[in-house]
């Protein structure tokens, strides 16, 4: 090899020494992987010192084009491995960043629903029966129409069966329940006096809604019943009972409650419940809120009891009145129409 040669050669090995130098020092700047994509074009693409170093070796003599070729290919190896580091560095800082928790940042407020206003009216109630010593319970909806009709003594032929349009399941002898009188039935077939329940639950008619009939709305059922004789449940108990709810319920300890004579199959004698009260939509003028009565002992006798051995008042609600009573609210449809500015308002 000339001496020619070699100064030359030594010369070009300065040249890659310093393309791979200023190529490493520009990797450690980098910032982002934008910055580092532009400098990796500038180091080792097409119009780079280094591809321009190579394609010049075709100049030279073989033996320098074999020592510097293999050189410059090993440098470019090199930097192509140290992009390669840098960009999965970069990569994992950009992730970080993303995962970064700003605990300046005003927190996300969860999301947080509450009970239906209806509901909350129906805990309610129950919470003041069971605190006279009612048990709650749950009958189905879906009803035969002997415990809806025949056992409360209504009879196909009875007129007050037109009183309740109803929704007749196909060729059954069923129904979607039209009260919660037929819990009454169910729960003195299986139960023995003395008890006190309520019975809470749904109740349907076929009727048009407008702003004070739904299709669907829920009743409360009471019952209770002991032997006959000294101390069995009596009107004046039921008045009491009545009266005591109502404050209650209304918190309004001056609310008046009045008995007028009515009919319904089940009661004998039977009446429609009225409440005056001080304040709200109560004040001044008596609100028919309920049905009630001492319970026929045809009732009775359908339920299996013998005639006369037993005595008990019934009365029923409906719930939706009593919470649009309490919360002056004036269209039934609120309960079941969605609308949150309602809703939040409970
Ligand atoms: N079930 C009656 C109705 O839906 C309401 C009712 C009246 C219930 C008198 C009773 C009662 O328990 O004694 O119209």
């Amino acid at each position: 090899m000339s001496c020619g040669a070699c100064a030359a050669g030594s010369s070009m090995k300065n040249q890659l020494d310093r393309i791979k130098e200023v190529a490493l020092k520009d990797l450690e700047n980098l910032r982002t992987l934008a910055e580092l994509e532009t400098a990796r074009v500038q180091a080792l693409g097409r119009s780079s010192e280094l591809s321009q170093f190579l394609r010049s070796l075709k100049e030279r003599s073989e033996d320098e084009r074999r020592e510097l070729g293999a050189l410059a290919n090993r440098i470019r190896g090199e930097l192509e491995e140290q992009f390669e580091r840098a960009k999965e560095r970069l990569e994992d800082l950009a992730y970080a960043a993303l995962e970064k928790l700003d605990v300046s940042a005003p927190g996300m407020k969860v999301q947080r629903g509450h009970v239906h206003p209806l509901t909350q009216v129906q805990d309610d109630i129950n919470a003041i029966f069971a605190s006279m010593g009612f048990r709650i319970v749950e009958g189905p909806e879906v009803e035969t129409e002997w415990a809806n009709f025949d056992a409360l003594n209504t009879p196909p032929d009875h007129p007050a069966r037109g009183m309740q349009d109803t929704f007749w399941l196909q060729g059954m002898q069923h129904l979607m329940r039209t009260h919660t009188s037929p819990m009454q039935v169910r729960f003195m077939q299986q139960h023995q006096p003395p008890f006190r329940i309520i019975v809470p639950g749904r109740v349907y008619r076929n009727e048009a809604t407008d702003a004070t009939h739904e299709f669907q709305f829920h009743q409360i059922e009471g019952l209770m019943v002991t032997r006959t004789g000294p101390g069995a449940p009596s009107m004046a108990n039921l008045k009491g009972v009545m009266e005591h709810f109502y404050q209650r319920f209304f918190r309004d300890p001056n609310i008046e409650v009045r008995f007028n004579a009515s009919y319904f199959p089940f009661v004998e004698p039977g009446v429609e419940v009225y409440i005056k009260g001080s304040s709200g939509k109560l004040a001044g003028k008596w609100l028919e809120v309920a049905g009630a009565g001492m319970v026929h002992q045809n009732v009775f006798e359908h339920v299996g009891y013998v005639r006369g051995e037993m005595q008990g008042f019934a009365f029923g609600m409906a719930l939706e009145r009593m919470a649009m009573l309490k919360y002056k609210i004036d269209d039934i449809r609120l309960f079941n129409g969605g609308d949150l500015r309602f809703l939040r308002q409970f």
